[in-house]
């Protein structure tokens, strides 16, 4: 696939491929056998060998990582490869300098962005695939998308929600909890973005490499460092590369399945 097949605006051929690899029957041994493989194998790796991650597996992880499911498809996700050497040491350092951090071969900020939705939900109608969006599409980022996040001056906006849904929820029945405080939003744009930070590093496992998220590192100074706005928030790290030997530090476990399955 092309660079530009990857693009935002898919051709009719496309949409055709892709109907019908979604109607296709995936289920095969061969599929969950890989797809078991994958996430058995994926370990949180902190010592990486110096064997590159070629440019074109990247890309690759990253495109499948922006595939990842996505609230209205309003992708709030950003990724930011550290590579000029000057800020990758002290993207290091920010890192309170883990080794995987250090030893890595790519060194990724996964990053969630508040102020995008706007310009995004315009971008869903005009890089609608198959033609004109339809009336229901355009009403909906238009109108349906611009209320769950609009806060208004003051919270204006966010109060009459509130009362809205209240009102709503008590005469009529369920309704969607909108987004009434900054922190909504934050809330919002970072549970997305998790979910592509999730499809990325099982690309790279994938891909025969390995990973580590990484939540310790100093935010601020991260931010400063990528010249990142108040809108922009950074979900996790991800240091890349090959396994090294005695890169994973012990076996891995999970506490029981029943302390969290509930079958309600
Ligand atoms: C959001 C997040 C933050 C993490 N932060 C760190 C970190 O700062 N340093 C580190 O060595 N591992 C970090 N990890 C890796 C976890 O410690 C690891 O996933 C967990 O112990 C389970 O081990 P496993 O990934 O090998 O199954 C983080 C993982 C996640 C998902």
């Amino acid at each position: 696939m092309s660079k530009q097949d990857q693009g935002s605006t898919p051709s009719p051929e496309k949409a055709n491929e892709d109907q019908g690899f979604a109607m296709q029957d995936i289920r095969s041994s061969k599929n969950l056998a890989a797809f078991t493989e994958v996430v058995e194998s994926r370990r949180s790796v902190r010592k990486f060998t110096d064997t590159p991650i070629p440019d074109d597996v990247l890309e690759d992880c990253l495109r499948l990582a922006m595939l990842a499911p996505n609230s209205s498809n309003l992708q709030p996700w950003e990724f930011y490869v550290i590579e000029t050497p000057d800020k990758r040491s002290k993207a290091n350092k920010i890192c309170m300098n883990q080794n995987a951090a250090r030893t890595a071969n790519k060194l990724i900020a996964v990053v969630a962005r508040t102020d995008t939705w706007r310009d995004h939900a315009k971008q869903n109608i005009s890089d609608f695939p198959d033609g004109k969006a339809p009336k229901k599409v355009r009403d909906y980022y238009e109108k349906i998308v611009p209320l769950d996040f609009l806060r208004g001056p003051a919270g204006v906006i966010s109060v009459a929600k509130w009362g809205m849904t209240k009102a709503v929820r008590q005469f009529k029945g369920p309704i969607k909890t909108p987004c009434y405080t900054y922190d909504d939003i934050k809330n919002w744009a970072m549970y997305n973005t998790a979910l592509a930070a999730e499809n990325l590093i099982l690309a790279i496992r994938a891909h025969g490499f390995d990973s580590c998220a990484m939540g310790g590192f100093d935010e601020p100074a991260l931010k400063k460092l990528l010249k990142l706005s108040d809108h922009h928030h950074v979900v996790m790290m991800i240091a890349a590369g090959e396994r090294a030997e005695r890169g994973i530090y012990h076996s891995q476990f999970r506490f029981d399945y029943d302390k969290f399955v509930k079958r309600v």
